[in-house]
């Protein structure tokens, strides 16, 4: 796989060799170059539903640090999968002013996320669940559970930077 596009490339998109299917060429709309929060629901939901078998292929669970793959980049669209061992999370973070979803495929994810200005909440999301969000969200993700959680994830405008925060009060907006 290569890790980056070509900028002047349109319509490119890069496919995961383990779900290099029509339906994933469809379903990342390689025309479109920006995605809403909902439109990212509903790649995220279709990936997990219609890819379930691929996937399980794909994913690893790794004890000693988060794993993580990208199934595709097109001009307006990142998608991964990743996996959680029980007690891997990350840091506080937020996405770089990019929309996103996921969905939990395996296992469950506890959450603890902020909307600017908001109070911290918390949620439990187990496999079929789906979150999505636009730029003003910041989240901390984790797997509290005793067995292991994959997920599904997209975001948009693709491979803008995580900004990872001390705790999430210190987000205050983009
Ligand atoms: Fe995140």
């Amino acid at each position: 796989m290569t890790t980056s596009l070509p900028v002047n490339l349109k319509h490119a998109k890069d496919i995961h060799s383990g779900v290099d299917v029509p339906s994933l060429h469809e379903a990342v709309h390689p025309e479109r170059t920006l995605w809403s929060a909902t439109q990212l629901h509903e790649l995220t939901v279709e990936v997990a539903t219609t890819l379930a078998t691929p996937l399980l292929d794909i994913v690893r669970f790794d004890t000693t640090e988060r794993w993580w793959t990208r199934l595709a980049l097109t001009m307006g669209v990142e998608l991964w999968l990743l996996s959680w061992a029980p007690g891997q999370g990350t840091e506080p973070h937020d996405h770089g002013g990019a929309s996103g979803a996921f969905t939990v495929t395996i296992g469950a994810l506890h959450e603890l996320y902020v909307h600017a200005g908001g109070p911290p909440r918390t949620a439990d999301w187990s496999a079929g669940d789906t979150v999505a969000f636009g730029p003003q969200r910041a989240h901390q993700l984790r797997n509290t559970s005793a067995r292991p959680a994959a997920s599904v994830h997209a975001y948009s405008p693709p491979l803008r930077p995580v900004r990872e925060y001390r705790a999430l009060a210190d987000f205050t907006g983009l």
